[in-house]
């Protein structure tokens, strides 16, 4: 690795508490050339000036590393398998309320979609979702609700008038959804699980850009988060090794705690 490049990492780490450790170095790299692509930079050396002059370069660096592209109900096959086949398996395997969480949440997307196919699908059970992002900014549009009707393609009209008001050419999404989520910050590189006792955790277009040791560590802790039985959900261009969790769905990239 060269100096310059190792020089940003620390100094944007330190700066911005974000621990960059764990990401792939390749992955890094791509984030940090993209930056300077757009700043007409040539090489790292210049970068690594040009981000200790401007402070504002901090936010924009950790934005680009932690992006946060995302949907509803993204994919829609593995959320279909969800109300499928696992929500009625834990309607009939589990008493009392139900818990999953949302790790790398974005914008709150993917624990609305949870919500919505829980309340879909078992109307009347109790149920709470936890939500955890690492970026602040998109906790806070998490919390406000409001979408671009391009977030919502994957919905159909009905879902929209039921789960969602409208306001101009945006949606907000009800407070009877809202009230299922609890959204946090959290690091999935350097905190121990936000709970335990899971029924399954969607953790999706997050763990890529780790490093094999530190994807590992991460699903040694879904690993002890999980309830027996619970389930892992990761991204469609995602896998996970063979070990602690057994694949029960190849296309949706579900698997299961054994
Ligand atoms: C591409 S989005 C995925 C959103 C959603 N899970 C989905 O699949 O549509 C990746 C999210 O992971 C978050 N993230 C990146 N590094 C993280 C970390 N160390 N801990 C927690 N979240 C992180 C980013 O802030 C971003 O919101």
């Amino acid at each position: 690795m060269d100096l310059s490049f190792r020089e940003i990492l620390s100094y944007a780490s330190k700066k911005s508490g974000l621990k960059l450790d764990g990401y792939r170095e390749s992955y890094l790299r791509r984030r940090i050339e993209l930056r300077m692509r757009i700043l007409g930079l040539k090489d790292f050396s210049d970068y690594f000036k040009f981000i200790k002059n401007n402070e504002s370069e901090i936010d924009e660096l950790v934005n680009a590393i932690a992006i946060n592209v995302t949907e509803f109900m993204r994919d829609r096959s593995p959320f279909d398998y969800f109300m499928q086949k696992i929500l009625p398996e834990l309607a009939r395997k589990r008493n009392g309320i139900l818990r999953f969480w949302s790790a790398g949440c974005a914008n709150g997307e993917e624990p609305y979609s949870i919500a919505i196919a829980v309340l879909e699908t078992l109307p009347n059970r109790n149920f709470s979702i936890y939500a955890t992002d690492i970026d602040e900014d998109c906790l806070k549009k998490a919390l406000e609700g409001i979408y671009e009707k391009e977030q919502l393609k994957n919905l159909s009209k009905e879902h929209l008038d039921k789960y969602f008001e409208k306001i101009g050419d945006k949606y907000r999404i009800k407070d009877f959804v809202k009230r299922h989520v609890r959204f946090k910050k959290h690091d999935l590189t350097s905190q121990e699980p936000i709970t335990k006792f899971l029924d399954a955790i969607f953790c999706r277009n997050v763990m890529i850009y780790f490093d094999e040791k530190q994807k590992e560590k991460i699903l040694e802790n879904f690993y002890n988060a999980l309830n027996s039985g619970g389930y892992l959900i990761v991204g469609k261009s995602e896998s996970i090794p063979k070990g602690k969790f057994e694949c029960v769905s190849v296309s949706e990239k579900i698997y299961r705690k054994v």
